[in-house]
């Protein structure tokens, strides 16, 4: 059995789609113009891409999965092997610690490439009559989703890139204010605890809508009874870990993470400045002093498994968090906000806080598949199945998430050293 991409396709209105289509294809564009071509160039580590890739890539994946298999003849000959990112059943690619090394083609030619491919996959809608409608329908609905996940990575790469540079540049220039909160500070960081009885429950995606192949089948999982934290781990309660020399107490964490901690220096979350005066982090606009209520961020899975430790407490499952998440609102801190960081916990109202939007959670659940899991059919198996090895998941999307990419049975996974992502942690208990 085959789990079908193209089942929605019937679903989904051409017209939709194409309006859908210069959304996000537009939101992409908005994400890059803050930035010089330089700054498009940058590529800080193997795992982080230039601006300029990922524009260019999310372009190459639906010239080589929409526009290629209906015989168009691509932009530029060249341009699969460089943009490809890891398709091997499309062909051989680039190396992805090199993808710095492209200055050519320039800037300027990879956004004539988005506009050429741009005007033919709307042309394409616009004229969908063949046996192919249902497939062309949900492969462009997959672009748009691959190409949401790139724009978080766009911020969050070019965040690591100018993290890199001793001037800590803001990524633009003017940034917008925090909303003001409506009670003072004293209140934010109350936590309660949300008590679940566990039981047979279902997790995974079932229905029209969109998701994942790794978010299906829909299954039961048995539960134990359990308490969710009502909010996320602050960065104040990261202060006091450090206080406590949590980060120097072998005791607290994996060995793994331990090791990790040691052999790269870790003594505060990444981008955290706590030499002398006020603690600072580095943020999308530049360096700004820690709120102790903010969510603490941009920390690996092992800290935030020491710091759950720590606490007294550990990290839900994925299958806790998403049947606490399956019946709240699904609203946020996301990245149409405009703050491009994490903000404190709104007050109490006795619902789970913040588990849509600021900051991913780090689960104690292994990537895997679910039972029952089938990959999609053609290339597009290769795009979450091939990674169900040596990652961590996380769940709810975070402030550089766009809002309608984000859903209660969204698995997105990271290795458990992993940093630059907006990554956090809420707390959990056994009841
Ligand atoms: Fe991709």
């Amino acid at each position: 059995m085959v789990t079908s991409l193209h089942r929605r396709g019937p679903h989904l209105d051409p017209r939709e789609l194409a309006g859908r289509f210069a959304r996000v294809r537009g939101f992409t564009e908005a994400l890059a113009r803050p930035l010089s071509p330089e700054d498009c160039g940058l590529q800080s580590m193997p795992d982080a891409s230039p601006t300029k890739w990922h524009l260019a890539h999310t372009t190459w994946f639906f010239e080589a999965l929409v526009l290629g298999p209906g015989g168009e003849p691509p932009f530029d000959p060249a341009f699969g092997y460089l943009f490809n990112s890891y398709y091997e059943a499309i062909g051989p690619r680039h190396a992805r610690p090199r993808r710095g090394m492209l200055s050519r083609p320039s800037f300027a030619e990879v956004l004539a490439y988005r506009a050429d491919v741009d005007r033919r996959v709307i042309s394409l809608l616009d004229r969908l009559a063949d046996g192919r409608d249902d497939e062309i329908r949900s492969l462009v609905d997959l672009g748009l989703h691959h190409e949401q996940q790139h724009q978080e990575l766009i911020l969050t790469d070019i965040k690591h890139a100018l993290g890199e540079n001793p001037l800590h540049p803001a990524y633009r220039a003017a940034p917008r204010r925090p909303e003001p909160l409506p009670q003072p500070a004293p209140g934010r960081a109350e936590l309660a605890w949300i008590d679940h009885p566990g039981g047979l429950c279902s997790i995974g995606h079932a229905g029209p809508g969109f998701a994942f192949d790794n978010e299906e089948p829909r299954h039961r999982v048995h539960l134990t009874p359990f308490r969710l934290a009502d909010r996320l781990v602050t960065s104040g309660e990261v202060m006091e870990f450090i206080a406590d020399r949590g980060y120097e107490r072998p005791e607290l964490w994996l060995s793994d993470g331990w090791a990790a901690a040691r052999a790269d220096g870790w003594g505060a979350p990444l981008y955290w400045e706590i030499g002398g005066g006020a603690p600072r982090i580095f943020s999308l606009d530049g360096l700004r002093p820690i709120d102790p209520c903010e969510p603490a961020c941009h920390l690996s899975y092992y800290e935030a498994d020491a710091i759950a430790r720590w606490a007294g407490a550990r990290l839900p499952t994925e299958a806790e968090w998403e049947v606490v998440a399956a019946s709240a609102p699904l609203r946020g801190n996301f990245v149409e906000s405009g703050l491009l960081h994490p903000r404190p916990a709104p007050p109490r109202e006795g619902a789970p806080r913040q588990l849509f939007g600021d900051v991913w959670e780090w689960t104690a659940s292994a990537y895997l598949p679910y039972p029952g899991y089938r990959a999609w059919e053609g290339a597009v198996g290769e795009y979450n199945g091939k990674f169900m090895s040596g990652q961590m998941v996380l769940r709810g999307g975070s402030c550089a998430t766009p809002e309608t990419h984000a859903r209660a049975t969204y698995r997105n996974f990271f290795p458990p050293g992993a940093r630059w992502q907006f990554s956090g942690l809420r707390l959990a208990r056994d009841a």
